[in-house]
């Protein structure tokens, strides 16, 4: 059994399922936000609550834990000298960027919980394209691996 494969299957799935969790939960936030503002109905807005800690809770933590589990075992396999290289540091500026956005989903879900989103559905767009530009740098750099 090749463990390097194995890690790298292991953390791509992860990897996977944590990208569709950052692009989904503002796209939900958005509807939620937009229901608000338009008095919907409180069984609406107690929906998207729920929507929105299942996905965090059951998808997007673990998914989190597990790339980044993976991800450091894929540093120890490939060796700990990659780390003088400029995409590996780069790709794990970028990979911060997305754990710190991450986080950031949270304190917005606790928000909405407690009923005190201050946030407009306009913000929540512009906040979800942020997950694609870090996706497209991470894949370029880990395909071109500039020096
Ligand atoms: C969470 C922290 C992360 C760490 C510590 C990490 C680290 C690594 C390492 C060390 C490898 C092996 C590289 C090689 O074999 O040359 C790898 C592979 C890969 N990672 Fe990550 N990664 C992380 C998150 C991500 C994220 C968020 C994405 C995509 C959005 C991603 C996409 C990939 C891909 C596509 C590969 C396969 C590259 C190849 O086979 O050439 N990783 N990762």
């Amino acid at each position: 059994m090749n463990t390097y494969l194995l890690f790298k299957s292991i953390h791509l799935i992860a990897v996977i399922s944590w990208m569709a969790g950052l692009l989904y939960l503002p796209r939900i936030f958005v509807y939620h936000s937009e229901a608000i503002l338009n008095n919907k109905s409180e069984d609406l807005t107690s929906t998207f609550k729920v929507m929105e800690r299942r996905l965090f809770i059951y998808i997007m933590n673990p998914a989190m834990i597990v790339s980044w589990i993976f991800g450091v075992l894929l540093i120890y396999t490939i060796g700990l000298d990659n780390f003088g290289l400029l995409w590996t540091q780069l790709k794990l500026v970028f990979v911060i960027i997305l754990t710190i956005y991450h986080i950031f989903l949270f304190q917005c879900l606790r928000k909405f919980a407690e009923n005190t989103n201050s946030f407009s559905p306009k913000f929540y767009r512009i906040i979800n394209e942020i997950p694609t530009v870090l996706l497209i740098g991470i894949i370029l750099v880990i395909v071109f691996k500039p020096l």
